[in-house]
């Protein structure tokens, strides 16, 4: 039997005896409807297959049940079901599968691989990640932690299947309010206010808000002000305001075409604040265990030398058209109402031009296959926009004909304990390096009253992984597109489906380990990691016979499908409640089966095996999360 999920192989069983069972009237889709058992007292499995089908062959459910068990072949893999005594309920089937079965599947899954099989060769996909997206001048926030962390993990679990993986760091670094900024630092660098050597991210925030404020006319309060006739001073200072505003806003322009032009003064400045807001992006990255690096930054600036192009291209063949003076593409036929307005009337592109060349160029240049992008939930309509004129535009459409899967990994908001928008008590956005240092300060607190033993290094260490890998599988764990509520005491939990715990589980499996090697000599080598030279060499023998075993054996069992399903449905949280689940059931099992002080030395080994196995299967889960896993803490 070669490993594989013990769903697929009941499916086949399931099938055959279905076909013997009606033959031709069997319908052309009928599926076998395996599920995992609600309740472990009925099986482990059920087929719910004499539902549907005994709708579509016009036969009371419970009598095409019994006769798909009478046909049911389950050798070597289930106990038999009485065809009179098996059928549930309407006519569900329960499936019991023999602990020698899961024992050999167990065995077939103990290889490095944990049964997650290369793709062949021509399934291996180029997947391009949309991940982080920062913005040029801005502080990263809290909302750049999911962009950052679910794009990392997505990618993870595309490489983790062997996939090709692209990570692609969409900076927000060109467009107009880019060029006030720009603008805005020059006068400053000018009047020798500010050092462009030394400005930091900070000083570029604020500027930012500056620029942003001061190109803001306050037209309502001028009118206001003339209405209920606030005087001749405040009056003065609005007209003043607003024609500031006006002048700014020019001022922006004319950078935004310097730039364009590569005027060197200026484009040095713009790249001096580019360096400065990359540089802390990338130690955050970094703080955050992220794999974002330099190399994956891909601005909106690459951009700039497409955008006529891509308008140009769309308006000669008739995918674009002009509408009072701006450029669109009419979306109706793929179901948008609103069209995608790529060029506006001053002649200006925008952030969905951008996008349009940076489909062309993952599909068509980098080779992908699937486009994934984590970003926020509030630009959904614009990434249909995006997809669809992109579609229409043949931009997905790969060299060899085939057309690129482009899908928006869209999260929801993270909250505040109130419920809203999480942000500082003055109604600051949290800058997220804080809110990291402070889950590492808490973490390490918490692990010092954990464990008192380890040096103030480890503890350091320890504190560090546990405190970041905690915000991120809050962050991972949850439903993707819903909202959550950001609470530091509940995702530095050491109970609960919480980070610091799937971490504590893998310690105790490792501790196990370590025990076994003192006390009775076994190699973790022949447990723990098989080697090339070691896989198929006598290793104990995998018995599955208590409850506990058997639970979590059928856990184990899920993993490679685990890995599988979230990078299918793009959901990271399916790996975590799979990690979660793990935990739980090698808790269980350690609970209820000695390990060490097992009744004999077949049992002990073979338990030594099933910690082993759950231990790597715990590692390779949490660091396929961008999780660090632990040895101690
Ligand atoms: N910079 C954008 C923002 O802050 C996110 C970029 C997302 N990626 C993209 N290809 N549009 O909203």
């Amino acid at each position: 039997m070669s490993l594989r999920d013990p769903i697929e192989i009941l499916g086949e069983r399931f099938i055959a005896a279905m076909r013997a069972a009606f033959g031709e009237t069997l319908p052309q889709n009928a599926d076998p409807l395996i599920a995992a058992s609600r309740n472990p007292e009925f099986g482990d499995f059920q087929s719910n297959a004499a539902m549907p089908l005994g709708k579509a062959l016009g036969m009371p459910p419970r009598e095409v049940a019994q006769r798909i068990i009478e046909h049911l072949d389950l050798s070597g893999l289930a106990e038999p079901i009485d065809p009179k005594s098996g059928v549930a309920g309407p006519g569900f089937i329960n499936v019991r599968l023999q602990g020698d079965a899961l024992a050999q599947l167990l065995d077939a899954m103990d290889e490095p691989e944990l049964g997650v099989t290369p793709p062949a060769p021509e399934d291996r996909q180029t997947v391009v990640v949309d991940l982080c997206g920062v913005n040029l001048a801005k502080q990263m926030h809290v909302g750049h932690i999911r962009a950052t962390v679910i794009g990392d993990a997505l990618a993870r679990l595309f490489e983790c299947l062997g996939h090709h993986v692209i990570r692609q760091n969409h900076f927000g670094d060109w467009g107009l309010p880019i060029a006030m900024v720009t603008a805005f630092v020059r006068l400053e660098h000018e009047a020798d206010r500010i050092d462009l050597q030394t400005m930091t991210l900070d000083d570029l925030d604020a500027i930012y808000r500056r620029a942003q404020a001061e190109a803001t006319p306050d037209q309502r309060g001028l009118d206001a002000a003339r209405k209920f006739d606030l005087g001749p001073k405040a009056i003065a200072e609005l007209e003043e305001q607003v024609a500031g505003a006006e002048e700014a806003r020019l001022r922006g322009r004319n950078t935004l075409i310097a730039l364009q032009s590569g005027d060197e003064t200026v484009v040095r400045i713009w790249q001096r604040i580019a360096d400065v807001t990359l540089a802390e992006c990338m130690r955050t990255c970094a703080q955050l265990h992220a794999n974002v690096t330099e190399e994956f930054t891909a601005g909106e600036s690459t951009y700039r030398g497409e955008l006529a192009g891509v308008v140009e291209d769309l308006l000669a063949r008739g995918v674009a058209e002009e509408s009072r003076g701006a450029v669109i593409v009419r979306l109706d036929d793929a179901g948008i109402a609103e069209p995608l307005l790529i060029r506006k009337s001053d002649g200006g592109f925008l952030y969905a031009t951008t996008d349009l060349a940076g489909v062309r160029r993952r599909v068509q240049k980098l080779g992908g296959d699937r486009l994934v992008y984590a970003v926020d939930a509030r630009q959904s309509l614009h990434f249909r926009q995006v997809f669809a004129a992109a579609t229409k535009a043949g931009y997905a459409t790969k060299a060899d004909g085939r057309i690129a899967r482009l899908e928006h990994a869209a999260f929801g908001t993270i909250l505040g304990e109130d419920g809203r928008p999480f942000k500082t008590r003055s109604g600051e956005n949290i800058k997220l390096s804080n809110l990291l240092e402070e889950a590492v300060e808490r973490a390490e607190r918490a692990v010092g009253e954990k464990n008192p033993d380890l040096s103030d290094d480890e503890r350091r260490r320890v504190a560090e992984a546990v405190g970041i890998g905690a915000i991120k599988y809050a962050d991972l764990s949850n439903d993707r597109v819903k909202d959550y509520v950001f609470s530091f005491d509940r995702l530095l939990a050491f109970e609960g489906d919480t980070g610091p715990y799937l971490q504590y589980a893998l310690v105790r499996v490792k501790s196990i380990l370590r025990n076994a090697q003192e006390k009775f000599g076994i190699d973790p080598a022949t447990l723990v990691r098989p080697s090339e030279s070691q896989r198929g060499a006598d290793r104990p023998t995998i018995r599955i016979v208590e409850p506990a075993e058997k639970t979590l054996a059928l856990e184990l069992l899920r993993h490679a499908s685990a890995i599988a399903s979230a990078a299918e449905a793009l959901e990271p949280h399916r790996l975590c409640s799979h990690l979660y689940s793990l935990a739980t059931a090698f808790s269980g099992f350690f609970q209820t089966c000695p390990v060490l002080q097992a009744p004999d030395e077949t049992t002990r080994h073979s338990r030594l095996r099933l910690s082993a196995l759950t231990g790597r299967a715990m590692e390779s889960g949490l660091v396929t999360l961008g999780i660090q896993p632990l040895d101690r803490m």
